[in-house]
């Protein structure tokens, strides 16, 4: 029998998860798992690289990602499911590989200059609306130190998570190349130097449809216009009859703009959500120009195409969350079947290195 190529990916464990993680992400892992050897990472650590000092959530953080991909039909038999810091060898890993690692390299990932931007903003405005309530943590921010060791080292983590399973491919998202193709050239440095050990990983470049947010902005936690996998349907209904639609049509006989251009920008949430979950989507957006389909129908339509999807959401989410020990032991058996692999790389990487006889 032919091997199977080793696919790993990895996701940092920010909560609920939402349908961009699930049509961006978690589906495609799923898909993954029945044609490789999938290995999918909960990267607690990756979390504390921003977040070290809001740490209260984690566990519930940890807990809900994972009971959301479970929800979502990852399957823990057909794919190892783990959490990062189960697996102390991506440390030890992690830290070889930095030996190799000009800083040069990590200074000008595009990731990190843009999230230190991005971080400075967020943690600007969280300091100003905390201030005048609460001195302390006004205090606590304002001393958030982002330009650490361990931030500034992700790229590295990262490219330990992928080669401790010798991984090959990576279902990533357009924003993780450059993280990607950092791990390629600390492979392959580490290879010039040690010898032949790892291979060069490749992306797997998900087809991700653009997924607009309930306001037409990309759909995304901190916009709060996201849609959970684990909506109950009056909060399901509240989100979707509240969703942007063509702010020009005014009546249900108004020709409307369903797709995003110069007419409507955004383009409808409702007409984006057809084309994913509705195969008869082409007939709604024709009707919705032609000036034959109310956006209150419209909703309505589509909540009644969603309530299937988002029920067996639901049913499997109870079915774990009513069982901690057996998310416990998903977990473990997880870490078991990760850990193995992990502990064979490591001998064969100390070796090269010559750490080992
Ligand atoms: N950096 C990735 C993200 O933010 C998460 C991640 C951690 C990852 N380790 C990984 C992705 C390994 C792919 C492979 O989405």
């Amino acid at each position: 029998m032919s091997r199977r190529a080793v696919v790993l990916s990895g996701s940092r464990p920010t909560g609920r998860q939402h349908l961009g993680n699930y049509w961006g992400v978690v589906r495609n892992w799923i898909g993954l798992s029945e044609q490789y050897d999938c290995y999918y990472c909960l990267a607690d650590w990756h979390m504390l690289t921003t977040g070290y000092e809001e740490v209260s959530a984690l566990q519930r953080n940890i807990l809900d990602t994972i009971l959301d991909w479970l929800a979502a039909g990852l399957d823990p038999e057909k794919c190892v499911i783990f959490k990062q810091s189960d697996v102390p060898e991506h440390a030890e890993l992690a830290l070889l590989l930095g030996m190799v690692t000009p800083l040069s390299w990590l200074e000008n990932n595009p990731t990190w200059k843009e999230q230190l931007q991005e971080l400075a903003k967020t943690k600007l405005s969280k300091l100003q609306e905390q201030g005048a309530r609460e001195e302390r943590t006004a205090t606590a921010a304002q001393q958030h130190e982002l330009r650490t060791f361990g931030f500034l080292g992700y790229p590295v983590l990262q490219a330990a998570d992928i080669l401790l399973y010798r991984g090959e491919k990576v279902p990533v998202g357009q924003d993780q190349l450059p993280h990607l193709e950092l791990s390629r050239e600390i492979a392959r440095k580490f290879n010039s130097i040690f010898g032949q050990v790892f291979p060069e990983p490749l992306p797997i470049l998900s087809e991700t449809p653009r997924l607009p947010g309930t306001d037409g902005r990309k759909m995304s936690k901190s916009y709060g216009n996201a849609v959970d996998i684990d909506e109950t349907s009056e909060s399901l209904q509240a989100k979707v009859m509240s969703m942007y639609t063509d702010p020009k049509k005014i009546k249900a006989t108004t020709p409307g703009h369903p797709d995003p251009g110069p007419e409507n920008p955004p383009g409808c949430v409702v007409y984006a959500l057809h084309k994913l979950y509705n195969p008869q989507w082409a007939e709604v957006g024709a009707k919705c120009r032609a000036g034959e389909l109310g956006c209150v129908q419209d909703k309505k339509d589509l909540l009644g195409i969603l309530d299937k999807p988002f029920s067996e959401f639901r049913q499997r989410r109870q079915t774990y969350a009513s069982d901690p020990r057996r998310v416990e032991k998903i977990l473990e058996d997880g870490a078991k079947k990760a850990r193995a692999v992990a502990v064979e790389t490591m001998k064969e990487v100390r070796r090269a290195m010559r750490l080992k006889a």
